[in-house]
């Protein structure tokens, strides 16, 4: 079982304050622009929004999944300008101006992304709902520099919790990408 943490590549904004001054705020709203799968979106919205429920509950894109809306699973796992993030600790407002990608910006059913394609092959899941969170940090840790080893993986996926246990078909699945890439670290 891995340990329950976020690994340092996973956080919240280190910038919070400075972009939630950005954003401009009345009394009850503020309103912000942001990149979403390559889509512009303005939104007004309660400045304590987090941008898990602003892709959820305002943009309708329920890829990303809401599991303890405090940190601990992984499950609302988004790339921020290519940073993997827990959704769920961030305030909507202080990514003003920022690319965000999640589930649906990935791939596509016809054209399956090489990690969705290897979790298919590898069994990594069963009933899905950790999984859109595993391939958001999956797909992230293809970058980072992180060790070649299964433990190396499992270290890196440590903040990314699976209920259903599918935790060593998950490690197999990324490392039969990270096979095909020879400039990973
Ligand atoms: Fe965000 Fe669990 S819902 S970490
Ligand atoms: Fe069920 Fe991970 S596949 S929680």
């Amino acid at each position: 079982m891995p340990q329950r943490h976020i690994p340092q590549s996973k956080t919240t904004h280190a910038d919070t304050p400075n972009k939630m001054r950005r954003a401009k705020a009345d009394d009850s709203t503020a309103t912000f622009t942001f990149t979403v799968n390559g889509s512009s979106h303005t939104l007004s919205l309660d400045p304590r929004t987090t941008l898990l429920d602003a892709l959820r509950e305002h943009l309708h894109l329920t890829g990303t999944k809401k599991g303890c809306d405090h940190g601990q699973c992984g499950a609302c796992t988004v790339h921020v300008n290519g940073r993997r993030v827990n959704s769920c600790l961030c305030f909507a407002a202080a990514c003003d101006g920022d690319t965000i990608t999640t589930i649906e910006g990935i791939g596509e059913v016809e054209a399956l992304h090489p990690l969705q394609a290897a979790f298919v092959e590898c069994d990594g899941y069963q009933c899905g709902y950790c999984t859109a969170g595993q391939l958001m940090s999956a797909v992230a840790l293809l970058d980072e520099p992180i060790g070649p080893s299964d433990s190396d993986v499992r270290e890196a996926m440590s903040g990314n919790l699976c209920r259903c246990g599918a935790y060593q078909n998950i490690v197999s699945a990324i490392q039969s990408v990270r096979a095909t890439k020879p400039s990973s670290k």
